[in-house]
């Protein structure tokens, strides 16, 4: 088994059995976004205590990319710092844009292959930055 299978078969792992897919009773920050090149869309329920993100689910459909790529980010940005969440999205959308991140972004960093195809940009981003615009605009809305 080479890299890339590894990387196939994580990837394949998160879409079939999502984590932390569903949604929150009670979010204190909630976003929904729609990706407009395929109309799939995802939406994130955040729980923020003290600035920790204490709970985070994620809700939607989409491509295999975009449901792993949100099933990795609420695993590894749970129990984190709002600040420290924000970075991990900032640098894993540096990856999927061909540009070295400033940190090891664990799972996340198996879609590094997403740069080499554009159109897959957004499918990986989706959730992250439907996540980017909870935290940072302070967004509660729902689509
Ligand atoms: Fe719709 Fe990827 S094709 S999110």
């Amino acid at each position: 088994m080479n890299l890339d299978d590894i990387y196939r078969e994580t990837i394949l792992d998160h879409n079939q059995m999502p984590r932390n897919k569903g949604t929150l009773a009670r979010p204190t920050h909630t976003f929904g976004l729609l990706n407009p090149t395929c109309g799939d869309r995802i939406r994130i329920d955040i729980s923020i205590e003290d600035g920790i993100i204490a709970d985070i689910r994620f809700d939607g459909q989409g491509c295999a990319i975009s449901m792993a790529s949100a099933s990795m980010m609420t695993e590894a940005i749970k129990g984190r710092p709002v600040e420290e969440a924000l970075d991990l999205t900032r640098n894993f959308k540096r990856l999927v844009l061909g540009q070295d991140p400033d940190r090891d972004l664990g799972e996340l960093a198996t879609l590094e292959g997403v740069a080499r195809f554009p159109s897959r940009v957004k499918c990986a981003t989706l959730a992250h930055n439907a996540l980017q615009e909870a935290l940072e605009g302070g967004r509660t809305g729902r689509e």
